[in-house]
């Protein structure tokens, strides 16, 4: 089995207490924030990553006060109008999941445009949850499947669910500090490998990601069977 991961995701953590932790508005942290995607989307890249699938927004995000929700979401519009050749170039192919719609037309014809541009692209595909939550998924999927009503068979229903991802994450990162998975994918959580990093996402460096990945190089996966060495 290869050691090394096809599909990495990341709650990316910590950009407020960074702002604040330096005297800064948290504002700041999510400008910031928005950089390190960037950087690691180029550095997964350069790693031979094949996917990296990030939570850019919950439905649970979408309570903050208006200041900052407007805040973020513009972020993720200059994101989209500064990066979306740059991804083309390396080959990126670019999805969104999640109620996009909720976030207004201007917002979602964006997204929908950065999708159409890069979606031919194979190197790397990097999937942003957008006012998304694992929970609202389950929903979405259940509602999806019983608009045709019939009998399921197991992988049926496992298409279903990897409509909007269609593969399992091998890692899943969290930085910031805390332990939690915070209402994200959780269907294909199944048996990934949790690395949950004190370092806040705004100090998120290749370095980073490559002490996790050689952490998950000495793991053995046993999805539930016995180890090699039995
Ligand atoms: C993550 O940083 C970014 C988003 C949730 C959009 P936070 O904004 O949650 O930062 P902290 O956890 O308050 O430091
Ligand atoms: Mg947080």
């Amino acid at each position: 089995m290869s050691k090394k991961p096809k599909h990495i995701a990341i709650i990316m953590d910590g950009n407020g207490r960074w702002a604040t932790s330096l005297g800064k508005a948290r504002h700041v942290g999510h400008q910031v924030g928005s950089k390190v995607i960037r950087e690691i989307v180029e550095c997964s890249v350069r790693l031979g990553i094949q996917e990296l699938t990030v939570f850019g927004l919950s439905c649970d995000n979408m309570a903050r006060p208006q200041e900052e929700l407007h805040y973020l979401l513009s972020v993720f519009m200059r994101s989209l109008q500064e990066y979306t050749q740059e991804m083309h170039d390396m080959g990126v192919c670019l999805k969104v999941i999640g109620d996009v719609q909720g976030l207004g037309c201007e917002l979602s014809k964006a997204v929908r445009d950065a999708e159409e541009v890069t979606k031919t692209n194979k190197v790397l595909t990097l999937t942003v949850a957008l006012n998304f939550s694992g929970k609202w998924h389950i929903h979405h999927t259940t509602q999806k499947l019983l608009e045709n009503p019939v009998s399921l068979s197991d992988d049926q229903i496992e298409q279903a669910f990897s409509q909007l991802l269609p593969s399992d994450p091998d890692i899943l990162i969290r930085t910031g500090g805390e332990r939690r998975l915070s209402n994200f994918v959780l269907y294909h959580l199944a048996y990934t490998e949790l690395y949950f990093l004190d370092v806040k996402w705004p100090d998120f460096r290749q370095e980073h990601l490559e002490s996790v990945l050689a952490s998950y190089a000495k793991v053995e996966r046993r999805f539930g069977n016995v180890g090699v060495s039995v």
